[in-house]
């Protein structure tokens, strides 16, 4: 047996957290204080984000909502409209109802167990523990997409961590790595080594601290692991959206609360192939002038992909509007809660 070279012959966890120390992320906005709200506030942020966009969204949130009750008081369209652009709106609803409940169930404290933060809407058990670690300093093991990346290339695992198996051995491997002490420097350190060394593709192993006993790295299998996602056709669907337009101003439509972009205001939809002349009439009781077709725009979500072919339409008399429904000049369309191709169609008209 060849004896371990001194990298490997200290612990994963210590060297993940003397790496972090010299070169992980210090800093950034929700690290200065060790506020939960911050830490919960960045983390719902921080999924599926990137640290850089999400800079700016957390600190005209946090400018606007400087603690759990302020942003437990607003109203949900408020939240939303700080949120439009992030994408995921269900984030936002469960960030917005968590805050409530944060107020109603416990006092305005946030908890600091796993346990009780993963009963909170919007808290899975990643989540939870990362809150739990880095504003409490409890020895809670996280695996968010770049940890699962890390530990599935540090110990050889096969398998797309997303089946429920994988997942389960890549959560075994978490927690028996998890350190009592360090706990802040070592749950930052998987996370920006994720991030900044072990990237999915090109990763920087040589300037990795834990390179000395990586699987995948000693049997060449750094490209493969983690195995992708199988693939399969996403489905796809077609909608027509209306830019219904009078002088300078645009008519959106409140969606549903629940479901795709639920509470956003968005474009009224018709299928393709449907009259927009007569729809307007049976609907909106107004007549229109002749619309004008503007370039397609595509937008993929997780689970199916949409084309949007847009109408700009010019209303030729407009009545009372009813509920539900909004006329907003374009100039003030960008303060609204927006999906993000309804803002890059409203923009496109050149106001925006
Ligand atoms: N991604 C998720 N949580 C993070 C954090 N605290 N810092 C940087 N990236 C993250």
């Amino acid at each position: 047996m060849t004896a371990p070279d001194t990298a490997s012959a200290d612990s994963f966890a210590a060297r993940v957290v003397r790496w972090q120390c010299r070169h992980g992320r210090h800093g950034l906005p929700w690290q200065i204080e060790r506020d939960p709200y911050r830490v919960w506030l960045s983390e719902i942020m921080l999924q599926q984000t990137q640290v850089a966009t999400v800079i700016p969204y957390f600190a005209r949130f946090v400018a606007r909502f400087p603690d759990v009750a302020a942003l437990a008081a607003a109203s949900e369209d408020e939240v939303l409209a700080l949120w439009s652009g992030l994408g995921y709106y269900s984030r936002a609803r469960n960030l917005h109802a968590a805050a409530r409940m944060v107020i109603a169930q416990h006092d305005g404290c946030f908890p600091a167990m796993a346990d009780a933060l993963a009963t909170l809407p919007g808290i899975g058990r990643s989540t939870a523990a990362a809150i739990s670690a880095l504003a409490f300093g409890r020895p809670c093991a996280i695996l968010d997409g770049n940890v699962k990346r890390v530990l599935a290339r540090h110990g050889g695992v096969a398998g797309w961590p997303g089946e429920r198996t994988v997942e389960a051995t890549l959560w075994t491997l978490a927690e028996a790595r998890m350190p009592q002490r360090d706990v802040e420097p070592y749950t930052q350190g998987l996370m920006d080594l994720g991030a900044l060394i072990c990237t999915r593709t090109r990763p920087a192993c040589d300037d990795c601290p834990v390179h000395a006993d990586c699987v995948a790295r000693q049997t060449d299998r750094i490209a493969e692991l983690p195995a992708p996602r199988p693939r399969r056709a996403l489905p796809e669907r077609t909608v027509t959206m209306l830019m219904l337009r009078d002088r300078d101003e645009v008519m959106l439509e409140k969606r549903p609360p629940r479901g795709i972009w639920g509470g956003l205001w968005s474009l009224p939809e018709l299928a393709p192939g449907n009259d927009p002349a007569a729809h307007c009439h049976m609907r909106y009781g107004f007549d229109i002038r002749t619309p004008r077709s503007l370039p397609p725009l595509r937008h993929s979500f997780t689970h199916f992909l949409l084309h949007i072919e847009p109408l700009e339409i010019r209303v030729a008399q407009r009545h009372d509007t009813p509920p539900g429904q909004h006329w907003l000049a374009l100039e003030d369309a960008v303060d609204a809660a927006l999906p993000t191709p309804v803002r890059t169609l409203l923009a496109r008209l050149g106001h925006c």
